[in-house]
């Protein structure tokens, strides 16, 4: 084999795996993986560009104690919307000495027509789907406390009080935008009339996460999701957060780290195709971190990337399928089966409409770990900006903490959640990350935030308002959009 081959440590990968291959079929191999090459390069970000990134990644300043809060309350509702599903809940503490919640599920699809339709249709389908699950747990007639996990950017002014700053993730419902989704909840509940709801509580997944994962481990800090969006929130020192007078205790901050890049800062390391994902989306020029990183667009980078590949005639002897190349086509799980066994990418290519040989499936199966890698890597990038930050807030020379996740691109891929912890480890040296993926989901974290809401709601309006009043508690649970670029 020509040398400069080997040395080239992912080629080298493709080299050992088909070791068995005839003579002129490595020769084959060779021209076309170099070719492939000049493509993929581009998504390859080294560890210096990644501290950069880590470096542009800044929050602009902007707990533990509720374990006890919530034991006073037995039932909660939970509604979880941030994806093409959402699931409402019925959240149950059932053994005080245990502290052990339980929890009851209903999953509803979200037509994609509702998601482009009107706000109206969009919350009368909540509230059809939640006054069903109402009757399945036999809970019609009770007035319950909601945990509304709502996943997209929002302004909270107050705990029940949220505006929608922006649709993401596929979501353009119009009449949202701008308005307060808590209230667009309650007017649909009000138009059926046939059941109520109690206060509502509203947060971001990832709060809720951090908050679920916190039940388990109590220096769980930070809260972050990899699936169909991305996004993380993390304990902030109150001093920092501009928005809100007092400097006691620490505010949880959603830093919608998914709009990162937005402002250009990203665009060194965007390639062709994340310029065409962008375009083609139905939110241009917005969540540019997102779009490089999460559920909804890998598949569609990888896509992308093959049709370049077959154009050039470097793979499926310069063939497409109709499959192919249509847009949305290539499913972002596709890449994790590719990447768990050559015998899985040989299924998925047939079952695009693609003459494949033994080559193109190694060379496809490149592609997906060079877009994944590079997803996992960005991750890492941020998530130490974060680790970094909360240690030298605090003035510590080590930090030791704990960061909940969930997602499917986190939780599904072979992959990823090594790459990701590996990768922070080497940007964050001086924080020691315990990764713990949520179980339950956000939603019974939104429950907890519910629980601890009612709690406090007869002396003080809202979480928020504790937070400005400088109360003693630990745990000021209200989420500020904040960019994590200004
Ligand atoms: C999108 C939303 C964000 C959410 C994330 C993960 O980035 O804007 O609010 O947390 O997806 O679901």
């Amino acid at each position: 084999l020509p040398s400069g081959f080997v040395s080239v440590s992912r080629l080298s990968l493709v080299v050992v795996q088909s070791a068995q291959m005839q003579p002129d079929t490595h020769v084959y191999m060779f021209v076309c993986c170099v070719q492939v090459q000049d493509y993929l390069e581009p998504f390859r970000l080294s560890l210096e560009k990644l501290q950069e990134v880590s470096a542009r990644a800044t929050p602009d300043g902007t707990g533990s104690n509720w374990r006890r809060h919530i034991w006073g309350h037995e039932n909660f509702l939970a509604l979880d919307l941030g994806g093409t599903n959402f699931r409402v809940l019925h959240v149950r503490v059932v053994e005080e000495e245990q502290k052990m919640l339980k929890m009851d599920s209903q999953i509803c699809a979200i037509p994609q027509e509702m998601m482009l339709g009107t706000g109206e249709q969009l919350f009368d389908h909540i509230a059809a789907c939640l006054g069903d699950f109402l009757v399945s747990q036999d809970l019609k007639g009770h007035t319950l406390p909601l945990g509304f996990t709502f996943s997209f950017p929002c302004e909270q002014k107050e705990i029940d009080k949220s505006i929608l700053i922006r649709w993401t993730k596929g979501f353009k419902c119009s009449g949202v935008e701008g308005e307060d989704v808590v209230k667009l909840l309650k007017e649909a509940i009000q138009r059926r009339g046939d059941y109520d709801i109690g206060s509502v509580a509203m947060v971001n997944d990832t709060v809720g996460t951090m908050m679920s994962c916190g039940y388990r481990d109590q220096s769980c800090e930070i809260g972050m999701i990899i699936g169909t969006g991305t996004n993380a929130c993390y304990m902030e020192e109150m001093k920092n957060v501009k928005r809100v007078e007092g400097e006691a205790g620490r505010m949880c901050i959603n830093t919608e780290w998914g709009g990162f890049g937005d402002d250009g800062s990203l665009r060194d390391i965007l390639t062709e195709f994340d310029v065409v994902v962008d375009e083609t989306s139905i939110n241009p020029g917005v969540h540019t971190f997102e779009k490089m990183i999460s559920g909804m667009y890998l598949g569609e980078i990888v896509r992308l990337v093959l049709v370049r590949l077959a154009k050039e005639k470097l793979l499926f002897k310069g063939q497409t399928s109709k499959d192919l190349l249509t847009p949305n086509t290539f499913q972002t799980k596709f890449i994790s089966e590719i990447e768990d066994g050559l015998e899985n990418a040989q299924n998925i290519l047939t079952k695009l409409g693609l003459k494949w040989d033994d080559v193109d499936s190694r060379v496809v199966r490149l592609v997906c770990d060079t877009i994944s890698s590079r997803s996992a890597r960005l991750c890492a990038a941020a998530l130490a900006t974060l680790a970094n930050r909360i240690r030298v807030n605090r003035g510590l020379d080590h930090l030791k903490t704990t960061v909940g996740v969930d997602g499917t691109v986190y939780r599904k891929h072979p992959n990823f959640s090594k790459e990701l912890q590996a990768t922070v480890r080497l940007l964050a040296p001086k924080c020691d990350i315990t990764f713990l993926v949520s179980e339950d989901g956000s939603g019974k974290g939104a429950a907890m935030v519910t629980a601890v809401a009612q709690q406090h709601v007869c002396c003080c309006s809202s979480l928020f308002l504790l937070a400005a009043h400088k109360t003693t508690l630990n745990l000021h649970l209200t989420t500020c959009c904040v960019s994590m670029l200004h």
